[in-house]
């Protein structure tokens, strides 16, 4: 039987404007759905991905002193935590001000309800009482409404190197939006990965199981679910740089046969070339350099860098100026 699929107009939209660049490309936000979150979560578990442990690593080793400098000289703030994941980090912070006595709310903001319905499920599980207040909506206008009716200070939890992924432009009016919707004396705790050994970060991409792979190829059998394409995702090759100058690690789908894909949902033809690469994905590396010119564009100043002990990876916090 013809089965006719529901086409998420959006989706589908943005699939094809990417697409349709020079060179093309493939928007990163969509490699999450339900199989690209179980790829990521063992992508974040690989002897190669480094970033997690070492992010895990900060948040441990200084939840003292990152708590005392998130109060500064006040008795309270809102802890609002943009993109949660499943809140494994933020566990550690979370269990640990809570243990101090510590006069808090933790608002995660999350587009999806679901998402968030099950952050707080597990985050309660693990910390009982903590006060939690989630807001379901876009990152902008959530922030934009609690600023509007602002009566203690916000910190701001970004964390996962997830800035990493909108590159240096889009990453930089990003923070600068962020910073329009806080007011003086609001914080930002943010992750950034660290440039470092080239083989290091390009390794992390690369994985020799080949999770990775699987994850950046997840998009084409995404597209086949929601747009009734035809990939093969055997024709394709992951392919990962990494460019120590500007820290830039780019993910590309290189066709390896000239071929046509057909996306029947929306009547749609992909012509690929032989080697022709498609661009899936950015994860930015910065140096300390790099971070503070961020904070100076988008309004901030720095209070402190915590770094793990290898230096790979740094969870920087701002203060709105
Ligand atoms: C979510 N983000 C920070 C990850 C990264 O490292 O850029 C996504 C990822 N892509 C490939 N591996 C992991």
């Amino acid at each position: 039987m013809e089965h006719t699929i529901e086409v998420n107009k959006i989706f589908a939209k943005d699939v094809v404007n990417a697409l349709n660049q020079t060179p093309k490309q493939l928007p990163s936000m969509y490699f999450y759905n339900a199989e690209g979150d179980r790829l990521f979560q063992k992508i974040m578990a690989l002897d190669e991905y480094y970033l997690t442990r070492a992010e895990m690593e900060i948040v441990k080793s200084h939840r003292a002193e990152i708590l005392k400098s998130f109060l500064g000289g006040d008795a309270n703030f809102r802890l609002v935590e943009l993109g949660a994941g499943d809140g494994t980090k933020t566990k550690v912070l979370l269990e640990h001000f809570v243990n101090e006595g510590t006069d808090f709310v933790y608002s995660p903001i999350d587009i999806s309800q679901s998402v968030l319905n099950q952050l707080e499920e597990g985050v309660l599980k693990a910390v009982p009482n903590l006060k939690i207040d989630c807001i379901q909506g876009d990152y902008f206008k959530a922030l934009s409404e609690l600023n509007s009716n602002h009566l203690q200070k916000e910190v701001l939890l970004f964390l996962g190197s997830t800035i990493g992924n909108f590159g240096l432009e889009a990453g930089k009016n990003f923070l600068k939006e962020l910073s329009n919707n806080l007011s003086s004396g609001d914080m930002l705790f943010i992750g950034f990965d660290l440039m470092k050994d080239p083989r290091v970060v390009l390794a992390a991409y690369d994985d020799r199981e080949g999770v990775t792979r699987d994850f950046n190829l997840n998009l084409l059998k995404r597209i086949n679910d929601e747009l009734d394409a035809d990939f093969d995702v055997d024709k394709f090759q992951h392919y990962p740089t990494y460019n120590p100058i500007t820290g830039e690690t780019k993910s590309y789908l290189v066709s390896r046969e000239a071929q046509q894909v057909h996306f029947k949902a929306i009547d749609y033809t992909l012509e690929l070339k032989q080697w022709e690469a498609i661009h899936t994905e950015v994860s930015q590396k910065y140096s300390f350099q790099m971070i503070e010119e961020f904070a100076q564009y988008a309004g901030f100043k720095i209070v402190r860098h915590f770094t793990d002990s290898k230096e790979l990876f740094v969870d920087s916090l701002w203060e709105k100026v």
